[in-house]
């Protein structure tokens, strides 16, 4: 096993989940989550891990989530908005073919108001949002080998985008 086929990283919102069951879809192979991994492993939300144990408690169990992930996965793998914070986590990505999606702060602001609650975006959800984004911008930016932009792109669209930047598409 040689690891994910791709992992998408960037933040909340951005619709990893969606193109990455897309793209498992477009190349035949399964697709994996790694806050989902959590909940399944731990029976409790994001959220609720959040709020009940703090934001260390939960990232200990990401940076073990995405490990198992990246060494037990070969489909698609979607990783936390947040994964990339960790240094063992950023290293362990530099071999793999790991795809940065972004979205512009508008039309995050947009999709994160309609989606289920973000913790980590409290009472001043647009300010938190750009300063998360400052902050991890450049950890994304370490990890990823292919940049996609997903503003005014559908869903297929941005999945399409992803095969092409990674050379997949007659994979
Ligand atoms: C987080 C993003 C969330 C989830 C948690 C923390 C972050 O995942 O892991 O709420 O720090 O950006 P998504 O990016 O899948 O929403």
């Amino acid at each position: 096993m040689n690891g994910p086929r791709v992992v998408l990283v960037g933040p909340m919102g951005v619709g990893k989940s969606t193109v990455g069951r897309l793209l498992a879809g477009r190349l035949r192979c399964g697709f994996r989550d790694t806050d989902e991994d959590i909940v399944a492993a731990h029976g409790r939300s994001v959220r609720d891990i959040f709020t009940e144990e703090g934001e260390p408690y939960f990232r200990d169990l990401e940076k073990r989530a995405v490990r198992d992930a990246v060494t037990g996965h070969g489909g698609v793998l979607a990783l936390g908005g947040g994964a990339v914070l960790d240094a063992s986590t950023r290293a362990l990505l530099l071999r793999h073919p790991v795809v940065h999606l972004t979205v512009e702060h508008a039309e995050a602001m947009r999709r994160t108001g309609l989606d289920t609650p973000r913790p980590l975006l409290g009472d001043s959800p647009r300010r938190r949002w750009r300063e998360l984004m400052e902050a991890r911008r450049p950890l994304y930016a370490e990890v990823a080998r292919v940049v996609v932009a997903t503003d005014a792109r559908s869903s297929d669209e941005v999945a399409e985008a992803v095969l092409d930047a990674l050379g997949l598409r007659d994979a």
